[in-house]
């Protein structure tokens, strides 16, 4: 009687605990799928050096001279005489280069161009080494000088 009534009382137990265990195991495989938002495709992505590049410049590492029309002109003519860094230190408009010519040309020995030569070398000078807004770093403040006991304060 015992294990009879045990029995009435644990199957429907079985039974619904089954059924419990169904449903549960139902939703968990009804349950979406959660997927994830499609992302949107990455936007056009410009590189900004391809806008903001200027035009290479290129240098030629023994003179230091920007490779342009008519730079070995330069090179074979301005450097006679002093450093070609006297050049390319230098910043002007044609007729700023055109009056340093001058000025060589009447006091310093240099030599008569050929107008087409001149030509050349004063607009590679004029558009390579024209008037920037600053090209010379400023003067360190007195204390990082050398001594100078002749200099002004
Ligand atoms: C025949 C010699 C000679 C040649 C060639 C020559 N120069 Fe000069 N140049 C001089 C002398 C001398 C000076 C003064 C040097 C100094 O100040 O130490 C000078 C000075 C300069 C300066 C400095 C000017 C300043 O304001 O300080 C520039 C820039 C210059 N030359 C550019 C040129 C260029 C560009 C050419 C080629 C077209 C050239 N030179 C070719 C003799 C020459």
């Amino acid at each position: 009687m015992t294990s009879g009534s045990n029995l009435m009382i644990r199957l429907p137990m079985v039974i619904v605990f089954s059924f419990v265990l169904a449903a549960c195991q139902r939703s968990a495989e009804s349950e979406p799928v959660t997927q994830e938002e499609p992302s949107p495709p990455p936007a056009e992505v410009t590189p900004a050096l391809e806008i903001a590049a200027p035009v290479e410049q290129q240098i030629d590492p023994a003179s230091g001279l920007i490779i342009d029309t008519g730079w070995e002109l330069v090179r074979g003519h301005c450097a006679a005489c002093h450093s070609i860094k006297l050049v390319t230190q230098n910043r002007g408009s044609l007729e700023t280069w055109e009056s340093m010519i001058r000025w060589m040309q009447e006091t310093q020995g240099l030599w008569q161009f050929d107008p087409a030569t001149e030509t050349a070398i004063l607009n590679y000078l004029a558009k390579n080494y024209a008037p920037a807004a600053s090209y010379r770093r400023a003067p360190l403040p007195p204390e990082l000088r050398p001594q100078n006991s002749n200099a002004p304060p």
